[in-house]
């Protein structure tokens, strides 16, 4: 009860908003996930940055658990603490996470990614990880390859207890300056962390680095706004509005939901080759599909826009627009059933883009330089 006190009484933001948990949340919270924090960790590694970070809470609290002041607790969802706010989605959307893996496998024919990266790499980088899912699955692929996850420092990690032993995660900004060793990766991963990056071109200039001459990375992320083939999705939707709100949200806070079209192009401008963008048709609902492949992926997709609906849209409505939870709410209803009935035909396109880094001297002009 002292800690869910405190807890609620604490401005995290810094923006001088109050903290909107309810002590019900918050006891909730503290219960569920403070024990498996210290119980079932699995292993972790945290860099200066966020150990820096630790201590000043530690410091600054004295008598509070760090793993209850980790979170921000807001509108009935919980979000990260590092860094406060800049990254809008909730830390606790591992079932919507583990969905969305599904449908990126369903759309890749159960594959776990495209590029050609033969079938011995010796090291994997999977950045901002989410549930770690996919850097489970490649170390199981993988056995003999090391795999490090990344994820924006929630400091609650929402990776599983028992996890492969080629596989470990580390909390990190991967805006910030990355401290792996050059020329180190075979792979690098890079899937849906749209809304999460400021500087798309940097994070690529990087990974140019880490990775190994030869090495390939393969970023996946969905063209926003959705589209639809038959004009079922225009003004008159929810969905459209709802759609346009998240662009403005996203673009007033410097990060852009339109970047699935650009990534070749940026990846080629800091020096890749081989470059392809594989785009495919990710249904929203799959009722109204013909192909009975985008009918399933359909399926699968309204079960994890469902799932993740509040939680991609809440905090930027809220908190960059200024919405009140209950408008948000309210247009969410309007989404949710439109969703459900199934007239708006809406659809993504997901982009799979990949990229080498030569093997050799190249004439790719760098355009950026760390
Ligand atoms: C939508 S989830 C995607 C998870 C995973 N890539 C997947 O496809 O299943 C986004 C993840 O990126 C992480 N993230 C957001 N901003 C980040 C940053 N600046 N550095 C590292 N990870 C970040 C979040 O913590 C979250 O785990």
């Amino acid at each position: 009860m002292f800690f869910t006190q405190q807890l609620c009484a604490l401005d995290f933001s810094g923006s001088g908003r109050e903290d909107n948990c309810s002590q019900d949340e918050a006891r909730f919270y503290e219960s569920g996930y403070e024990s498996e924090l210290t119980n079932n960790s699995p292993q972790v590694v945290l860099s200066d940055e966020v150990q820096q970070f630790r201590n000043t809470l530690e410091t600054d609290t004295l008598t509070l658990s760090s793993s209850v002041l980790d979170y921000q607790y807001e509108n009935g969802r919980r979000y990260h603490a590092f860094r406060q706010g800049t990254y809008m989605h909730p830390n606790d959307e591992n079932n919507q996470l583990d969905i969305f893996h599904h449908v990126y496998m369903l759309l890749l024919n159960g594959e776990l990614y495209r590029a050609p990266i033969g079938p011995a790499p010796e090291r994997i980088l999977d950045i901002g990880t989410g549930t770690g899912i996919w850097a489970i699955d490649m170390a199981e692929q993988f056995p003999n390859a090391q795999i490090i996850g990344t994820v924006y420092a929630d400091l609650s990690p929402i990776q599983p207890s028992w996890i492969p032993p080629n596989v470990q995660f580390e909390l990190d900004d991967a805006e910030s300056e990355w401290t792996f060793e050059h020329d180190h990766f075979d792979f690098i991963h890079v899937r849906c962390l749209l809304g999460a990056i400021s500087d798309w071109p940097r994070l690529f200039a990087q990974a140019y680095k880490a990775l190994k001459p030869g090495g390939w990375i393969e970023v996946v992320e969905f063209h926003f706004p959705s589209t639809s083939d038959d004009g079922s999705l225009n003004e008159s939707t929810a969905w459209w509005k709802c759609e346009r709100l998240l662009l403005k949200a996203y673009a007033v806070s410097n990060r852009s939901l339109m970047i699935a079209r650009s990534i070749r192009k940026w990846l080629v401008d800091v020096g890749f080759e081989q470059t392809s963008d594989v785009q495919v048709k990710t249904p929203v609902g799959g009722s109204w599909c013909t192909d009975p492949r985008e009918k399933e992926v359909g399926r699968w997709n309204a079960v994890n826009v469902m799932e993740g609906l509040e939680g991609f849209t809440m905090a930027p409505l809220h908190r960059v627009l200024e919405w009140s939870p209950i408008e948000v709410q309210a247009l969410l209803g309007q989404v949710r059933t439109e969703l459900l009935e199934q007239k708006v035909h809406g659809y993504f396109v997901t982009h799979f883009v990949i990229g080498q880094k030569p093997t050799g001297p190249t004439t790719a002009t760098r355009t950026r330089e760390l």
